[in-house]
Order: structure tokens, then sequence, then C-alpha cells
């Protein structure tokens, strides 16, 4: 293949939401750190700032693109389809003003799978495109599959119990409850997206933020599909450290975990998206009470629906909670999966958290809301076993009894050995010589080569 001149610009298209933003702009500082100048291009709704952190990277905003308030009045579906709508004329105005200004230095528009719009605009300008998937390779194989199932006879399955209990054919071990459908709207709807996003169009690769040591077999599944190269260079957070927390770290709850014991504490957060009902925080608030162990709680405000924050849970909740735990509005994730005192992680199964708590070796109570979580977490338990799923409705009895057996009993002994050893596992595949290192570079060898379009 004939070298070209490098071109030195990647414009990257990220999701306005946390679990996206985060991992696309680990990604822009990997890139940016192997001699790439970064362009992130913002819809109106986003809140990712040029902060210090990003100092180096050119920020620009798609005009006349959807605001927070549509998000509240759309839904995230009906939002999504109009954003990919309104937003393909002017990511074209966008990219031209961008080449006018700047020359022809694109070597790449890497997007976030479900901002498909920026197709049109690659096509138009002819420029190289990748589309870059912030799940786990196996939710995109499941998804890649839903997109092909007919939404009612799925829908009859799901409702029956018999069925819904089964291992869906070819996605061992996951069953037909765990695949990806979405508390947030129609199965008709989801079905929709999901063909959207698996459509790779003119895409010439796809870069997932995942490592052959945990999905080989998924991965190898999407290279046969999907006839593009396909290149997993995670764990991002650990290849590029990018801080890009949309709300405000409350720091004060690392103070407390300096007062805990060694690997006592159950951390508990449900991500930026997941809602919880008052009867199922007080089951837990009652479970993480008796179960005898320190946690340390996220409640972000909103949600629980219908509440500021907790003001409207009963006195007795702040009284069981205020006996042996603290709760922050969000914390700095990070830096609590990492600290001494912490001993699991109860989450709910987001792409990211995932990805960190075995990051840092930290086994977790699953307890997935929605859509892709539902397969981390039945991966988490059944193919890492790093991890203890809690299903149907929560009762107090359960929720100690699995605090109990993650943090107390020889078998969530045997889970932290797994997942250190897992841990140990992703470090040494970002390193130089390990596998996502090494696709890493072959993306960026593969963005010289005359024929990558
Ligand atoms: C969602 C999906 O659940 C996820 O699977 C998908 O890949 C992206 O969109 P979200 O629900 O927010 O994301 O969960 P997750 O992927 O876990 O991302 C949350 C991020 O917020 C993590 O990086 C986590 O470190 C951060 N976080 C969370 C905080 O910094 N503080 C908190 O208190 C809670």
């Amino acid at each position: 293949m004939e070298e070209l001149r490098v071109k030195r610009r990647i414009v990257l298209v990220p999701v306005p939401a946390q679990g996206h933003v985060t991992p696309i702009m680990q990604l822009g500082k990997a890139l940016y750190s192997k001699g790439f100048s970064i362009t992130v291009v913002l819809t109106q709704y986003n809140r990712v700032s040029s902060s210090k952190d990003f100092s180096d990277f050119h920020f620009l905003t798609i005009p006349g693109s959807l605001t927070e308030s549509d998000l509240k009045n759309l839904g995230p579906f009906k939002f999504l389809f109009k954003l990919n709508q309104i937003c393909e004329a002017s990511f074209k105005q966008c990219i031209g003003q961008l080449l006018q200004e700047q020359g022809n230095d694109i070597a790449c528009v890497v997007y976030d799978e479900y901002m498909y719009f920026s197709q049109a605009a690659v096509k138009e300008f002819q420029l190289p495109s990748v589309l870059f998937s912030t799940t786990s390779a196996t939710a995109f194989v499941c998804r890649s599959v839903l997109a092909r199932v007919d939404a009612q006879s799925f829908l009859l399955d799901m409702k029956d119990p018999k069925v819904s209990d089964k291992v869906f054919p070819g996605l061992h071990p996951l069953r037909y409850k765990d695949l990806p459908t979405s508390a947030f709207g129609p199965i008709e709807s989801i079905l929709k997206v999901y063909s959207e996003t698996v459509n790779i169009r003119t895409a010439s690769a796809v870069i997932i933020n995942s490592t052959s040591c945990l999905e080989n077999s998924s991965l190898a599944w999407l290279r046969r599909e999907l006839q593009v190269p396909v290149y997993p260079i995670g764990p991002l957070h650990i290849a590029a450290s990018a801080p890009s927390s949309l709300l405000e770290e409350d720091r004060s709850c690392i103070e407390w975990l300096n007062k805990q014991k060694l690997g006592s504490v159950i951390y508990i957060s449900l991500g930026s998206l997941a809602l919880m009902e008052t009867k199922d925080m007080l089951e837990m608030a009652w479970g993480l009470s008796n179960s005898n162990q320190p946690f340390l709680w996220v409640i972000r405000p909103g949600s629980i629906p219908g509440s500021e924050w907790t003001e409207s849970l009963p006195e007795e909740f702040s009284r069981l909670v205020s006996e042996r735990g603290y709760i922050v509005k969000w914390a700095p994730q990070m830096d609590v999966l990492r600290h001494p005192a912490v001993g699991g992680f109860w989450s709910h199964c987001g792409w990211n958290s995932t990805l960190e708590s075995i990051g840092e070796g930290v086994p977790m109570i699953c307890r997935p809301f929605t859509g892709d979580q539902k397969v981390n977490a039945r991966y988490l338990e059944r193919v890492w076993r790093i991890g203890v799923q809690l299903e149907g409705a929560l009762d107090k009895g359960t929720v100690g009894r699995a605090v109990e057996r993650l943090i107390v009993d020889e078998e969530g002994a045997e889970m932290r050995k797994r997942a250190i050893n897992l841990k140990e596992k992703l470090e040494a595949s970002v390193r130089s010589g390990g596998s996502s290192c090494s696709s890493s570079d072959n993306f960026v060898n593969s963005l010289k080569m005359k024929n990558f379009m």
C-alpha cells in the first residue's frame, strides 16, 4: 500500500451523555499522544468543555442541534432519531467550514455509533471515517442480532417466562432476558436504533473500547460479520486518562473512606442514567444496614422518580444510612475504586463502570437497569466470574446476603483473586506489546495508507 502525506487532524463526534463522552475523550487523548490534532464536534446539548484537561483540543458546536430540554420533552429515542435527522445537514456545514479554514488535514472522522448522521458529511467530502463503539463487543454482537429479529415475535418470547430464561441461540451464556432491550422505550424503537448503530455504512473500521482477553470470541464474530478491521484498543481509561466528569465530584467521600477498614466498604453507584424506585432504595438501605458492612452510596439528584434527591425518603432511611454509610451526589469513581478500603462495587454494570471495576480488581454486585448493562452483568457473573447478579424483586435479605458473599465470604475472596488476575491482564494489554496497544498502533498505521477509505 502506498503511504500518503500524513494528515494530522482527527474529528471526534461524541454522544452528549456521560457514558459516551468519557471513553471518546480518552480516545482523543490517546490519539493526541500519537501526534494527532483533535477536533471535538459537539451538539448544543453538551456540557463537555474545553477545560484545562482538553486545552489542546479544538471544539466546535453543530449549529441548530437539540438542547437539554428537547431531551426531557422527547425522551431518549425520539431525541436520538431527531438529533440524527437535524444534524445531518448542519454537520456537513461544520465539516465544510473546517476543511475550508484549515485545509484538508482531516485524517479521519471518528463518530460514536449513535451519531450515525456523521456519515452523510464523510460521504459528501469523501473523508475516511471510523465507527467508535463505547459498549462491549458482546453488546455490539447482541445489537447486530437484535437488529435482525422480528419485533413482535421477540416481544412475545420475552414475555414468556419459559423462553426469557432460556439461553438465546448462538449467544451463550446470554439468555433472552439478558439481551439489551431498553427501559426507556418500546421494542420497535430500540430495534430501529440498533439497526442504525450496527450499520457501519462507509466506515472503514470499527474501534471498540475493549480488549481480547475479555471478549475474544465476540471480537472474532464482529470481524467476520463486519468485514472491516475491528480495533479493540481498551480499556481506554487505563490507556489514556482524561478526566471528563460532567457532574461535580464530591471528594469528601475519600476522607470518609480513609477512616474505613481495608477491603470493608461496598461502593454503590448506578452510573449517570439509571433510575431507582423508592421501595427498592429502602430494601437496599435495610439490606446494607443489616449486612454490617460500611457503604458509600452515590445517589444522583433526579435518580428517584418524583424526588429532587433523597428528601422524600422516610426519616428511617437517613437513620439507616447514617449509622454505617456515606451518601454523595456524584463521586470521583476511579479514586473510590482504587481506594484500599473498597471491597466491592454494587453497580448497574454500565460498560465504563465494568471496565473501571475490573481495572482495579474490585468484584461486583450486578444489578443492571437497562440495555447493554444486562449483557455486562451476565458476563461478570458467568464468564469472568467476578460478580454476583441480583435478579428479580429486591429485598433486604437478598441484599444483605449478596454483600456478605462479596465482602465477607470465601466466595468473594475467590472473586477478588480472579478480578485481580483480570486487572493484570488488562494492564498488560495496553502496555507496549500488549494486544490493545498493538491494535492502537495498527489503527494509527492504517491512517497512513492510501486505501484506508
Ligand atoms: C451508559 C451505559 O450504561 C453504558 O453501558 C454505555 O456504554 C454508555 O452509556 P452510564 O449508565 O452512565 O452509561 O454508565 P457507565 O458506562 O458506567 O458510565 C458512567 C461513568 O460515570 C463512569 O466512567 C464512572 O466512572 C462515572 N461516574 C459514575 C463517576 O465519575 N461518578 C459517579 O458517582 C458515578
